[in-house]
């Protein structure tokens, strides 16, 4: 089965053609072709993504792309729902709702979270041999939360933020060091570089919020705001040497990575499940990716950890492509039809 995906959430506009087949242990995928058109350079100077902006340019990209797909054929069509940008969504399933009509192909309204989660699961175009339950840890730049799969395709949220998202917050801290959005790669870039030139003793000290709540949920706008008090205790980033900036860059990322390490311990042992992966843009984080892996080797060796392809954890069409694929293969499509609507804040859960 050929399924015609497109994305257009948030900052990118995506498009892809992937195949999917049943193989013995579970499915394997094939890209065909796909195309990724980043906005994140537009809405720099704003520190964040600016919705009219997002839309106007999804509108006039997602054409420009499709000619490269005009002439493929393909059995059905996906698009994200939700969660996301509502004027953002729309452009997408407008679009997809044209070609699906056009050819009269089914067409898939898919949840843009299962796709980062299913995607993440996936390893050299393979989902196979997946043992449930399977706890996913989802972190991107509009979300950060646990989700708990008993069945395939039906999640529980067993931990979520309570106000900012952990991407959210690695770049609102990079705006205030003036570094251009979207910030995580760049305090991830300074942080690598303060650890490996011995920046280790600094005088920064930022919170662990909700370390010892009892519970999976996060909160993230206090460290924000403590980041924030912090710089400017310390006289301001003008005053600031490089060193210094890049140390700090180290601190909060260790902050969220311990908050992150602690919280997924609870979790692992709340639920006890077999398969724990993460997903979303901040997956790409190589320091929070070593000391999760570190935490299922030296506490969890039981538990099997999926980590995502760097090229996957941001946003794309493939992701949306492959949870399509997955769902139709397993018989769990969910069929749309002309009255498929965009919904903000979709839920994994619904
Ligand atoms: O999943 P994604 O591409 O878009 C949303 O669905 O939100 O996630 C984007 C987020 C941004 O906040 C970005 O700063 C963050 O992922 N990010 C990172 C890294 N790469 C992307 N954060 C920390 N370290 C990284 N290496
Ligand atoms: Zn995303």
């Amino acid at each position: 089965m050929r399924i015609l995906a497109f994305e257009t959430s948030c900052d990118e506009t995506g498009i892809a053609l992937v195949e999917g087949t049943k193989t013995p242990g579970g499915f394997l995928f094939e890209t065909h072709k796909a195309a990724l058109l980043s906005q994140a350079h537009l809405h720099a100077p704003y520190g964040g993504v600016y919705p009219t902006l997002a839309k106007r340019e999804h509108e006039k990209n997602l054409p420009i792309l499709f000619k490269d797909f005009e002439h493929e054929t393909y059995n059905a069509i996906a698009v994200t729902q939700g969660p996301g940008l509502e004027p953002a969504l729309w452009q997408g399933i407008e679009f997809a709702k044209k070609v699906a009509t056009e050819r009269g192909l089914p067409l898939f309204g898919i949840n843009h979270m299962e796709a980062h989660l299913i995607s993440s699961l996936v390893q050299e175009g393979r989902l196979e041999h997946t043992t449930l339950p399977i706890l996913a840890l989802l972190i991107s730049g509009g979300h950060t939360e646990f989700v708990l799969m008993k069945e395939w395709f039906q999640y529980e949220v067993v931990g979520k933020t309570l106000d900012d998202a952990v991407g959210e917050c690695f770049d609102k801290v990079a705006r205030m060091l003036g570094l251009p959005y979207p910030g995580g790669p760049e305090i991830s870039k300074l942080a690598t570089q303060a650890r490996e030139t011995g920046l280790k003793d600094h005088p920064w000290q930022l919170p662990r919020p909700m370390l010892n709540s009892g519970t999976c949920d996060f909160s993230f706008s206090g460290l924000k705001t403590a980041a924030l008090y912090a710089l400017r205790d310390a006289g301001g980033i003008q005053t600031l040497s490089a060193d210094k900036i890049a140390a700090f860059a180290a601190e909060l990322e260790d902050a969220i990575a311990e908050v992150l390490v602690s919280k997924t311990r609870k979790a692992l042992w709340d639920t006890e499940i077999k398969t724990f992966v993460i997903g979303g843009g901040v997956a790409a984080n190589k320091y929070i990716r070593e000391k999760l892996e570190a935490l299922i080797k030296d506490e969890f060796p039981n538990v099997e950890l999926r980590l995502p392809q760097l090229s996957i954890t941001g946003d794309n069409a493939i992701m949306i492509a492959q949870a399509a694929l997955a769902r139709a293969l397993s018989g769990k499509d969910n069929a749309a039809d002309e009255t498929l609507a965009a919904v903000g804040n979709l839920s994994i859960a619904s």
